[in-house]
């Protein structure tokens, strides 16, 4: 007898509750939305950090009149008919939930003008309530502007962050989409003020204008599993920004093998591509999460595919150093233990132990025990060596298969661009 059905208008809350916690979860939902209208140019305005008023604006396909009152109902959706087209995803969108739970929460006005028509519809909710729907004037495509996210919902309210942290959510969520989406433009305005504003270009464009900055650049294959990273070495902050089937992917497990595999200092982007059938998307309400339906196969193939042969081709054959310089002068050993030597225009300090270690593990690789052994059959760091000596260990180095990790994924070398080192000393290089 203290079992209640909850009305519906309850029920829709809870459901909202999940897709929807923050203005940075509406700005995800409906840049989805866009992007699976095949938008080419997608506006994001904000104000308050999204929380007073979030405008995304496309000129995507637009909705046909006759979906147009439809798409705010839960459980609307175009993108998929059954439960088996889960298995088949190639849409953001599925669960057809993401305007439902945003009509529910906030003031909306949405607008929409189909690819086939010559005029618009226009449709005022305001917590889940339809106020209103008209013809307008508009270019095609859709615009839905999301007033006083939780104005129904105060507890909820309360739990926003700073304005300005807010923001930083939805800026960051915007490069992530930007950068698995490099045709789309995007701009962001906050209090009318820009924050991003990118004019479509290639992948590699779209990657180095983001971070102002050069990356390498690789792509390989294993079996059923593609991979494409964009990498840039020893920076002060790691960070990896990991897309899977063009998701963005938060999982912590993903992000920690990169770490071990690639570096912790290292900016990665890191693009996979698999069958769609391997994952799931459909395990977590704002799809960050995925489980893949064969986790260690996949993980075992993403890990040969980092550190296959292509991968390994040194920084020195990268854009900003010539081929030519492709001799070492070694400088010294420091400690009995690191190896200090000068190429082109970076210092290199390699671990001694790593390399020999590396060297032994790629000779070993079939067996089960190959680190263990490559390491214990390795040279010991505090061995002194002569410059001959390290000049072999550099060769060796040179012919590694992965010269950048040992078998525990620590870093085999650390180099240093001199005008690094000529900057500290206030000098220009
Ligand atoms: N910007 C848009 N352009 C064209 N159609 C849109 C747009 N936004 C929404 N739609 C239509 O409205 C439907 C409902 O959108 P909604 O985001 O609620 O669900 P979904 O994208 O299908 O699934 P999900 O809840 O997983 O996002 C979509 O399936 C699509 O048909
Ligand atoms: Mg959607």
């Amino acid at each position: 007898m203290f079992v209640k059905i909850l009305p519906p208008e309850v029920r829709s809350k809870i459901a909202a509750g999940e897709v929807i916690e923050s203005p940075a979860d509406v700005v995800k939902e409906l840049v989805e939305n866009s992007l699976d209208a095949k938008a080419t140019q997608i506006e994001v305005e904000i104000s308050k950090g999204g929380k007073r008023f979030i405008l995304v604006r496309d000129n995507g396909t637009g909705i046909h009149p006759e979906d147009f009152s439809k798409v705010i109902l839960e459980g609307a959706t175009s993108k998929i008919e059954s439960e088996k087209d889960l298995l088949n995803l190639s849409s953001y969108g599925f669960r057809g939930e993401a305007l439902h739970s945003i009509a529910s929460v906030s003031r909306m006005i949405l607008k929409s003008r189909y690819f086939q028509e010559n005029f618009g519809l226009k449709m005022l909710v305001k917590g889940g309530e339809v106020k209103g729907v008209e013809k307008v004037g508009m270019p095609v495509g859709t615009e839905v502007e999301v007033k006083d996210l939780f104005f129904n919902l105060p507890a909820r309210r309360k739990f926003l962050k700073r304005e300005d942290t807010e923001r930083n959510r939805i800026t960051e969520l915007l490069k992530e989409y930007a950068l698995v989406n490099p045709n789309v433009g995007f701009s962001l305005y906050s209090n009318a003020r820009e924050i991003l504003l990118l004019k479509p270009s290639d992948l590699r464009t779209r990657v180095e204008s983001l971070f102002e900055e050069k990356f390498e650049v690789f792509e390989e294959e294993k079996e059923f599993l593609k991979v494409k990273v964009f990498l840039r070495r020893n920076v002060k902050q790691g960070k990896y920004y990991v897309f899977i089937n063009s998701r963005p992917i938060a999982s912590r497990n993903i992000k920690e093998f990169l770490k071990k595999v690639l570096g912790y200092k290292t900016l990665g982007v890191i693009f996979i591509e698999l069958p769609p059938f391997l994952i799931d998307f459909n395990v977590h309400p704002k799809k960050r999460e995925v489980r893949f339906v064969k986790e260690r196969k996949v993980l075992s193939l993403l890990k040969e595919a980092l550190s296959s042969k292509e991968y390994a081709l040194p920084d020195y054959l990268s854009q900003d150093v010539p081929k030519y310089e492709d001799s070492f002068r070694v400088i010294g050993q420091i400690n009995d233990t690191i190896i200090l030597a000068q190429r082109g225009d970076y210092l290199y300090f390699f671990d001694q132990h790593l390399i020999s270690e590396r060297h032994n593990y790629e000779k070993l690789k079939d067996r089960p025990d190959a680190d263990q052994i490559a390491c214990k059959s390795a040279l010991k760091a505090g061995e002194p060596l002569s410059e001959e000596d390290m000049k072999r260990l550099i060769e060796v180095w040179k012919n590694l298969e992965n010269p950048h990790v040992c078998p525990h994924g620590r870093p085999i070398y650390w180099r240093i661009h001199l005008k690094d080192i000529y900057e500290k000393l206030g000098r220009s290089y």
